[in-house]
């Protein structure tokens, strides 16, 4: 009963087999190898256009690296205020950009184009003293399980551009959402004019691996030495393209991705009937968040489920009680329907 997040998931089978085969071969490194060549290709397949790809180790370093390719001396950015950017890479995409991160705030993870607009207002580009507006990222499928529609996409990206604004998608879960807007790549960034992603392979069934991926090429122009200056770029950086090879493999990735949902879908079903836990909110992505009496949930504890328990956003629907919790249930591509139905049972 592993819901604790999706990285706690091991890597999917057909990845591991491919890095075994990856093992025992020479080839060039630093990104240079057949292998990593071809790669690039396949992600111009995937978006249907030619982009810049940088395969890196971390979410965190793809989206420092992103938003330091896009540095303004005196710069800010503006991101959810529960954005991962802000709350949880320990300040470096402001360390590596050399920017700071201006929280804007949104009901269910989603920055409000209302709230977005006030707040770039106060960073005009001759604001010396405030600092300069530079970009904007949301993140898909956001930190609290909702998804940004593809016309929500836009509404965001229609302000970035008004102002001369990248954007920037964290998308730690972009299979996930992905799947659950059933929309193709292209159409969930660059044809909403989405400037730069972070696709994320990590919590959907690789080992570990990452990519920043730039829709016009011309904007990666300082990538290569941003990254080496950061210390991510792999001698053995093919082992990353392996993965990626494996995971895009007969859309081995959305495959993943669906069964990640739908097992979250199968918890929101079950907390939905329940008639003590309740769901703290709606969520379609492979998050579920549940507010449930806090003996319930040291009884699931017990009975060996892995979970956190998440603090109370400001605009949370329902207050949660003195006696009760609320808690963060996360899916992935491991997760089975026994597990899922163990955990109904233990808070039953
Ligand atoms: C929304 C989001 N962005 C980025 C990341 C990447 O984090 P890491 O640097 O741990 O790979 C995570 C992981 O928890 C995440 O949830």
């Amino acid at each position: 009963m592993f819901f604790a997040s999706d990285n706690w998931a091991g890597a999917h089978t057909a990845i591991n087999e491919r890095l075994m085969r990856e093992s025992i071969r020479f080839a060039a490194a630093y990104g240079t190898s057949d292998l990593d060549r071809a790669i690039e290709q396949r992600f111009n397949e995937i978006f249907e256009r030619e982009v810049a790809v940088f395969f890196v180790a971390t979410g965190t370093a793809a989206n420092s690296l992103a938003l330091a390719s896009v540095e303004r001396p005196g710069g800010v950015v503006f991101a959810h205020s529960e954005a991962h950017v802000i709350e949880d890479e320990c300040g470096a995409p402001d360390f590596f950009s050399g920017m700071r991160m201006i929280p804007v705030e949104g009901a269910e993870g989603k920055i409000n184009p209302l709230n977005l607009k006030a707040r770039m207002a106060r960073y005009p580009q001759t604001a010396v003293h405030h600092g300069r507006a530079a970009a904007i990222t949301i993140t898909q499928a956001t930190e609290v399980g909702s998804i940004y529609s593809l016309d929500e996409i836009q509404v965001v990206s229609d302000i970035a551009k008004a102002e001369g604004l990248p954007l920037h998608m964290d998308g730690a879960r972009f299979a996930n959402a992905l799947v659950a807007l059933d929309a193709t790549p292209a159409e969930m960034t660059w044809k909403r004019d989405v400037d730069i992603l972070s696709f994320g392979g990590t919590k959907n069934g690789c080992w570990c691996a990452e990519a920043i991926v730039f829709f016009d090429p011309a904007m990666a122009k300082e990538l290569p030495f941003i990254r080496k200056r950061a210390a991510q770029l792999f001698s053995k950086s093919r082992f990353i393209a392996a993965q990626f090879e494996a995971y895009l493999k007969d859309d081995l990735w959305l495959e993943l991705a669906g069964h990640a949902n739908a097992m979250a879908d199968r918890l929101r079903e079950g907390l939905r009937a329940s008639n003590t836990a309740r769901l703290a909110w709606p969520t379609q992505s492979n998050e579920v968040f549940t507010v449930l009496p806090k003996e319930m949930m040291k009884a699931a504890q017990e009975k060996g489920a892995k979970f956190y328990d998440w603090l109370e956003p400001r605009d949370m629907p329902e207050p949660v009680g003195d006696d009760e919790a609320l808690i963060r249930l996360v899916t992935s591509f491991a997760t089975t329907a026994e597990d899922v139905d163990a955990f109904l049972s233990a808070i039953a």
